[in-house]
């Protein structure tokens, strides 16, 4: 294929597949089930489109390639720019400080550099594939250099970002030395797009405080040199699920037995409750063992009558502070399950792997209570799969204030995870709801996850790109 001619180019450090190379140096690949590649696989079917990005592995240099009728862009790091740009930078840096500092931020200057140097590489293989005047739709917080540096190389570009995690308030932002170069880096879009109001607000905020643009509104200027003014727009565009499949996935006949089985293979409690997360500190998973703990400790619910299962799915294990979580819940299962467990009852069922999208649909269904306690979460996409996945209106969702969904899923128990009484009667609550109580909040979340689905979160951020972009071109042009 040749270059520069897409119409729409999509950049995220991941690609949207899983790539597995053999020893002979055979490459194959599966599609990922991550929810921005089911997110864009309307969007990009339809267009003439190319997804920049990182295949997972270090030292693999690949030529692009074809998948599914999308045009797929490699881009190479090596073994030290993954630990340092990705395991570094991004994630024992700017994750940390975007989600509210729950653990330390590491500053280090030699991270910077490479994280500098990365984006200039994923910005540069993007600008060889856009076609003239093409929309560039960069994702994340390992890539807010990009849109800038992409606007140097490409000024005819209509460029978007979307941020899927929080963006922190303020005063905890200006604890970062390269502050003002993030900031730079973001304003080279013209729409930047965030999962709630009050991410927004705090980036327009950071904005005015540290760059000199007046950021006060949804929509401001930034001065661009001749007289021209280019318009920018920050503001909420909240994500979503595949919700319709998810719910057609969950209603059929293979994943309903599945469902079933897994309650045998429980032992039949009367009460199962489940957690579906990254093994992240982000996600609250140790408030709320200590939560369902105290509730064995004090003799209200018993391994037999109330289970819980935790699926943690091993994530950034060279992170020293995903390393230590992992010691800590896993002492803390041990040591509850040592304590309170059966012969036959298990108190916590802990699994350490990932699962494919039918089994995840299967222990939705199982699952009576379904526990979202995140400490920061920007939206939290497993408590609107809970939702897509019970049209039989069963189900209770108890869901921390702290996550972006919290704005949406208003049908829900809500929680504040670092209130562990709080949380124990919010657990025994959901565990006791009666059936027509499940069935009305149940209806409430539905409505709001059926109808708000990604498709319609790609295309309102790809028209709103479009209509800005036109015009700042006609701006720049008179
Ligand atoms: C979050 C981030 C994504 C990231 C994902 C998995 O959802 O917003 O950008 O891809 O976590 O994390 P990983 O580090 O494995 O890509």
């Amino acid at each position: 294929m040749s270059k520069a001619v897409f119409d729409l180019v999509v950049i995220s450090n991941r690609l949207p597949v899983d790539i597995t190379s053999t020893d002979g140096g055979e490459v194959s690949w599966t599609r990922s089930p991550g929810g921005l590649v089911t997110a864009l696989d309307p969007v990009m079917r339809d267009a003439d489109a190319a997804w920049v990005g990182w295949s997972g592995a270090p030292d693999l240099e690949l030529e692009p390639f074809d998948a599914d009728g999308t045009f797929l862009v490699p881009v190479p790091l090596s073994a030290s720019e993954v630990s340092e740009y990705y395991e570094g930078f991004s994630n024992d840096t700017l994750w940390p400080l975007y989600h509210d500092v729950i653990a330390p931020p590491a500053f280090h200057r030699a991270w910077w550099d490479v994280y500098r140097r990365v984006n200039a590489r994923f910005a540069e293989a993007a600008a060889a594939q856009a076609a003239p005047g093409a929309k560039v739709w960069v994702h994340d917080y390992q890539l807010q250099l990009v849109p800038a540096l992409l606007r140097q190389l490409r000024p005819d570009l209509e460029i978007g970002f979307f941020n899927h995690i929080p963006f922190p308030p303020y005063e905890l932002f200006q604890q970062l030395p390269w502050r003002r170069q993030i900031l730079d880096g973001l304003l080279g879009a013209d729409v930047i797009g965030f999962q709630r109001p009050t991410d927004a607000a705090n980036f327009r905020r950071c904005v005015t405080a540290l760059t000199g643009v007046k950021a006060r509104t949804e929509k401001f200027t930034v001065h661009e040199g001749e007289g021209y003014n280019r318009t920018i727009q920050a503001s909420a565009f909240p994500i979503s699920i595949d919700s319709k499949s998810f719910s057609a996935l969950a209603r059929k006949k293979s994943v309903r037995r599945r469902a079933q089985e897994i309650r045998e293979e429980l032992g039949n409690p009367r009460v199962v409750m489940l957690g579906v997360d990254r093994l992240d500190y982000t996600k609250g998973i140790r408030h709320r063992i200590k939560a369902y703990g105290e509730l064995l400790e004090d003799g209200r619910v018993t391994p037999g009558d109330c289970t819980l299962v935790q699926v943690a799915s091993p994530s950034r294990e060279n992170v020293e502070a995903y390393q230590e979580l992992r010691e800590h819940v896993e002492l803390l299962v041990g040591r509850l399950n040592g304590e309170y467990g059966q012969l036959g009852h298990t108190a916590i069922h802990y699994l350490h792997h990932s699962y494919p999208q039918a089994e995840m649909a299967a222990l939705y269904l199982a699952a009576d209570v379904m526990l979202v306690t995140s400490l920061r979460d920007g939206m939290n996409l497993v408590a609107k799969e809970y939702v897509a996945a019970r049209s039989d209106l069963g189900g209770a969702l108890v869901l921390s204030e702290f996550t972006g969904a919290a704005d949406e899923l208003t049908g829900a128990i809500m929680v504040n995870p670092h209130d562990i009484d709080g949380m124990k009667e919010a657990l025994l609550d959901a565990a006791n709801m009666t059936p027509d109580e499940r069935r009305r909040r149940m209806l409430r979340l539905r409505r709001k996850v059926m109808s708000n689905d990604v498709t319609r979160w790609s295309k309102s951020f790809l028209s709103t790109l479009e209509s800005l972009g036109a015009t700042n071109h006609t701006a720049s042009q008179s």
